[in-house]
């Protein structure tokens, strides 16, 4: 692990597959269970609640300690990412940093602020919604992750997430169920911020924290995380028809080969079925079109 301390960047050796790649890419997301040691968790509630004192490693320009103990008891206490503790076991965790450097190259920017979801539970569920200022594109420039610094169970009102809504203005009602994303404390999300999701219905009593925040790429996209060595882009399941699109343009685009996708429309390649006896035709085309990702034509196909 290389913490740079000045440039608020991480670079290690990146943890996902091709396979794994392209599922975050279908998905919208991946969860981490499980992987933060709970005397952290435990510090990390302490500290939300404000039952431990600030200890930043640094105060940053233009800023007081006096700031920085404000900003601990709002609703974005950014404070906590000062904290060398909170820094070594929870923003570079092994196992989330591996998975974040595969999916944003090297040299990851860290977050810079943390909105805390503390809910008071029991409480209903919101409603289905992408976040503001979410953008439909195959870039991933950032990702955003979800931290449960604590037990959260189905009846605590983890967050839920609806998997592949990330690449197109979705809806859906209230009283319809996402994938939760419940857990033992020490858990994580990363997912696009594009994706559709809500906080999920509590019932127990008690108080529920939920940090969220962003870590940001600073290194042009290529596939530098781990090679399968049969890994086909003909053949890789990119998703059915009207997604395959979306999702391929997008794997395309983290592996540095953005220019090289071109659609040519049909049953053309990325879209294919497990009941063709053959790969679908178009696959390396040097001219066609691109996914419709600002939805303005009727066919959902935009210039190349
Ligand atoms: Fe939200």
């Amino acid at each position: 692990m290389k913490y740079d301390k000045t440039n608020r960047t991480f670079d290690c050796e990146p943890t996902l597959t091709d396979s794994q790649v392209l599922q975050f890419c279908r998905d919208g997301y991946i969860q981490l269970q499980d992987i933060v040691p709970d005397e952290i968790n435990q510090r990390t509630f302490d500290y939300l609640n404000g039952d431990l004192p600030i200890n930043p490693s640094y105060i940053p320009k233009g800023m007081t300690h006096a700031d920085l103990e404000r900003i601990r008891d709002t609703h974005e206490p950014s404070s906590i990412l000062l904290e060398d503790w909170y820094i070594e076991h929870v923003l570079l965790n092994p196992q989330l940093a591996g998975a974040l450097r595969s999916v944003l190259g090297k040299n990851v920017g860290l977050p810079v602020l943390v909105s805390n979801h503390r809910v008071e539970c029991p409480m209903e569920a919101q409603p289905w919604h992408h976040d503001a200022d979410h953008v439909f594109g195959p870039e991933i420039n950032f990702v955003e992750v979800f931290y449960f610094p604590q037990d959260t169970p189905l009846e605590l009102g983890p967050t839920e997430l609806l998997p592949g809504s990330h690449l197109s203005p979705t809806s859906r009602d209230i009283s319809e169920k996402g994938v939760a994303c419940n857990g033992p404390a020490g858990s994580f999300v990363i997912h696009s911020q594009s994706i559709l999701h809500r906080r999920g219905e509590s019932t127990a009593s008690g108080l529920r924290h939920m940090l969220k925040y962003s870590y940001w790429r600073t290194d042009p996209p290529t596939r530098d995380w781990i090679h399968e060595p049969d890994f086909d882009f003909q053949m890789a399941p990119y998703g059915g028809h009207g997604v395959a699109r979306y999702v391929a343009h997008m794997f395309y685009w983290l592996c540095g080969k953005g220019d090289e996708f071109h659609l040519i429309g049909g049953q053309a390649w990325p879209w294919s079925s497990t009941n063709q006896i053959g790969p679908s035709y178009g696959y390396g085309q040097s001219n066609g079109y691109l996914p419709n990702w600002r939805k303005n034509n009727p066919d959902d196909y935009a210039v190349g």
